[in-house]
């Protein structure tokens, strides 16, 4: 069996679910990390037992067996790091959001297209307990036909030493970082969208951090998305999900902890409602989304195939419909998704 060799790139707070996933799945070891803070690079090095970088280019040019360039940068260094990496001839998984611009967005598919390597963004709610049914039961003609959805993530101000995050242009707050997962995921159901109209209010930071997307689909579903990060002291991490179609409704509800990294003790449940039935809790696997993202990323590389759980296209539009969602908000109008 092959051992993938992951490099991981950016050792700050989601890192640690990846180290985590890593060490879980047979076929994979953390080859080296690069970490632009010294102590920060030393002490994760230390503790994996791999060698350390302050420069993700040292990385790639003093450790040629790498396989795959696992990015957990700050949003804004995204393009750039999926390019470097890419031209080393490395698969790249990179986290969510894939950029924070279109024009961003386009030079990282069109550097990748370039290389030819494997690619693709870590929506890991695609491989979430729960939402990973939802797809199922959309795909096996469960739900029906779909027309209503709304979907929320709501959590307190999540807050270290990660000042870029509340930056409107580096990390744009809760409609980039958090938003970003359901617009995603929606786009799974529900194809691409077509126009949005958002409700929104920025806070201190200057960034949307309570925002309500509206957003209507080419399939004709009409959905509205809430996101915020403003939540008081105590409020859980927190997730939800209702999709109605012509033959169920189904609603997912998940709470974590403080952040996403506190997922032991999570409450989980499904629920699915039919017309003249009693609602039925379908019991949700409990397992490590984050080594499933990884794990079928791999699979994919191995099987020399394109990841189509998550299409670097689809990264794309995503792209593209939250910076539709924030020009609503800016501009207080319906804002139609351009391609
Ligand atoms: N999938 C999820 O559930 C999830 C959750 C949280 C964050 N994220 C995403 O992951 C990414 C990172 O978020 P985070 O919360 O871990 O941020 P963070 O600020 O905690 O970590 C980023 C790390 O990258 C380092 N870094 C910055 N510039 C660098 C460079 N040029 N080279 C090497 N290292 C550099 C920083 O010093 C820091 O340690 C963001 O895009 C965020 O949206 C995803």
């Amino acid at each position: 069996m092959k051992r993938f060799q992951i490099a991981v790139i950016g050792c700050g707070m989601i890192s640690k679910s990846h180290f985590k996933a890593i060490a879980q799945l047979p076929n994979a070891q953390v080859a080296a990390v690069a970490e632009i803070l010294p102590d920060r690079a030393k002490e994760t090095g230390e503790r994996l037992g791999c060698p350390w970088y302050t420069d993700a280019e040292e990385l790639l040019k003093n450790q040629p067996q790498v396989d795959v360039c696992l990015l957990c940068l700050p949003t804004y260094l995204h393009s750039k790091y999926i390019a470097l990496c890419a031209s080393y001839g490395k698969a790249v998984l990179c986290e969510k959001p894939f950029t924070m611009t279109v024009a961003q967005a386009q030079a990282a598919v069109d550097a990748v297209a370039r290389a030819k390597v494997p690619y693709m963004t870590a929506q890991v709610v695609r491989f979430w307990t729960g939402y990973r049914e939802i797809k199922q039961m959309l795909d096996a003609g469960e739900l029906g036909e779909l027309y209503l959805a709304y979907f929320s993530r709501c959590s307190e101000r999540q807050v270290w030493d990660n000042t870029w995050l509340y930056d409107p242009e580096n990390g744009g707050g809760a409609m980039y970082d958090m938003m970003v997962h359901d617009v995603d995921y929606m786009n799974y159901l529900f194809g691409p969208a077509k126009s949005v109209y958002t409700l929104a209010s920025k806070d201190d930071t200057h960034c949307y951090n309570n925002v309500f997307a509206n957003i209507t689909y080419e399939s004709g579903v009409k959905a509205v998305a809430e996101t915020a990060f403003n939540m008081h002291t105590g409020f859980p991490f927190s997730m939800y999900a209702k999709v109605m179609g012509a033959r169920a409704a189904v609603e997912l509800t998940y709470c974590a902890g403080y952040d996403i990294n506190q997922r032991d003790g999570a409450l989980a449940q499904l629920k699915i409602y039919r017309e003249g039935q009693a609602p039925e809790i379908r019991d949700l696997e409990q397992y490590d989304p984050y080594a499933a993202e990884i794990a079928y990323f791999l699979q994919c590389i191995e099987e020399g195939r394109a990841p189509q759980v998550v299409t670097i296209d689809q990264s794309l539009d995503v792209i593209r419909t939250v910076n539709a969602i924030r020009q609503s908000a800016d501009t207080g109008t319906v804002v139609e998704i351009c391609r």
